[in-house]
């Protein structure tokens, strides 16, 4: 595990973001998206939503792009909206996304999932095609962590809190959610 501070985290942080491409886009209009990961190493991968083995919730996991190209997303209000699939069938109801508070305790995380209804986390927004989402406390974050998700090892997208030397949790890596227009 590499050893961060947090000025290097700052630069990682910096460096995620200028890494984006530069697109500008008429945001007044609503548009369907899917997400992709922004991290360090991690390349090509896109956000998809499966289903857990509770029914109205299905767990959040990243996947290669060219295999899963990323459930259908998009913002109504400041809800994150997806419309996810079942074996190529779309299920034809939203599910929005949603995590519990984690506050600022250093290196927890929460699992980030999608569940059914409109129900989810308000607060989420987009700059410059990079999902926002309300900070309860300043070193909050998306993380996308290994996880074993009902008995299968995922790569998961989780939300919480770097440690206190400014690394990410154990087993997980900083993560932005960006929007990809590449979505059938
Ligand atoms: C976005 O997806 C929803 C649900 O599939 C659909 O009703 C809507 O027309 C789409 N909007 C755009 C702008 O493509
Ligand atoms: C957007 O949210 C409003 C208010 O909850 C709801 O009535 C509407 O159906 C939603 N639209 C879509 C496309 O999700
Ligand atoms: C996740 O697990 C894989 C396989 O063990 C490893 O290569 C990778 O570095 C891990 N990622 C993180 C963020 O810990």
């Amino acid at each position: 595990m590499v050893f961060f501070t947090l000025s290097t985290l700052t630069l990682g942080l910096a460096a995620l973001t200028s890494a984006l491409p530069s697109r500008t886009r008429d945001t007044t209009q609503r548009s369907n998206f899917s997400l992709a990961l922004n991290a360090v190493n991690y390349l090509h991968l896109s956000l998809n939503a499966i289903q857990s083995s509770t029914i109205g919730i299905m767990d959040l996991i990243f996947e290669r792009q060219c295999t899963y190209p990323g459930t259908p997303a998009y913002l109504n209000n400041t809800l994150l909206i997806f419309t996810p699939s079942v074996y190529g069938y779309p299920l034809g109801t939203p599910y929005s996304m949603s995590f519990p508070s984690v506050g600022d305790n250093y290196g927890y995380t929460v699992p980030v999932t999608a569940i059914f209804g409109e129900n989810g986390n308000t607060g989420f927004g987009e700059s410059n095609g990079v999902i926002t989402a309300k900070l309860d406390a300043t070193l909050e974050s998306f993380f996308a962590c290994n996880e074993t998700l009902d008995g299968v090892d995922r790569f998961a997208l989780k939300w919480g809190v770097f440690k206190a030397d400014g690394g990410a949790p154990d087993g997980c890596v900083a993560a932005q959610l960006v929007e990809s227009f590449n979505v059938q």
